[in-house]
């Protein structure tokens, strides 16, 4: 089997849906790879498009991400499908303006995540918010803040977000 050049993953869990991805980003994005292979811009089976259920960015959705480069664009609208496909996945060039951060670089500050749950978000969409050892932690819902709160330090010492552990809310700058 040949590899796929990329793998476009666009999220259809419940928040990306009440933002507004409602199928049609699926649906668009197929046909303008289609269009894109007949064209002779793509090699057939060279994109893979999978649905994802939540890919841990629900403040920001619709949201989709574009591996191996693991360029995640959010705020995605079905107008702005064919320019993702046209420039990212045809031409290599990331579109820079629906970029919420890439694979391996730091995301921009205000850009947090949610340590309980794994959310990322707007520091601004926050919640409710917690300084501990002078740093300023940031959460989805006062049930993560609630967690935090009875464990800090297991939490932070779990690392970022896993689900599992219900660990803490804090700024992130250092990226996925
Ligand atoms: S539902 Fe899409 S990122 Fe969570």
């Amino acid at each position: 089997m040949k590899p796929y050049q990329k793998h476009v993953f666009i999220c259809m869990g419940d928040n990306c849906s009440e933002r507004g991805a409602d199928g049609s980003h699926q649906d668009l994005l197929l046909a303008a790879v289609e269009q894109a292979v007949g064209d002779g811009l793509l090699g057939r089976g060279a994109i893979k498009v999978t649905q994802a259920q939540c890919l841990g960015a629900c403040g920001f959705g619709p949201n989709v991400a574009v591996y191996p480069e693991g360029v995640w664009y959010y705020g995605v609208r079905p107008e702005d499908i064919n320019e993702i496909v046209a420039e990212h996945l045809v031409a290599g060039r990331v579109v820079s303006r629906l970029l919420l951060h890439k694979f391996g670089e730091t995301m921009p500050d205000e850009v947090v995540r949610d340590r309980v749950c794994g959310m990322v978000f707007h520091a601004s969409e926050a919640v409710a918010t917690f300084v501990y050892e002078g740093q300023t932690h940031y959460f989805c819902s006062d049930a993560c803040l609630a967690v935090f709160r009875n464990d800090p330090t297991s939490i932070l010492n779990a690392g970022h977000g896993h689900h599992a552990s219900h660990g803490p809310a804090a700024r992130v700058h250092s990226g996925h």
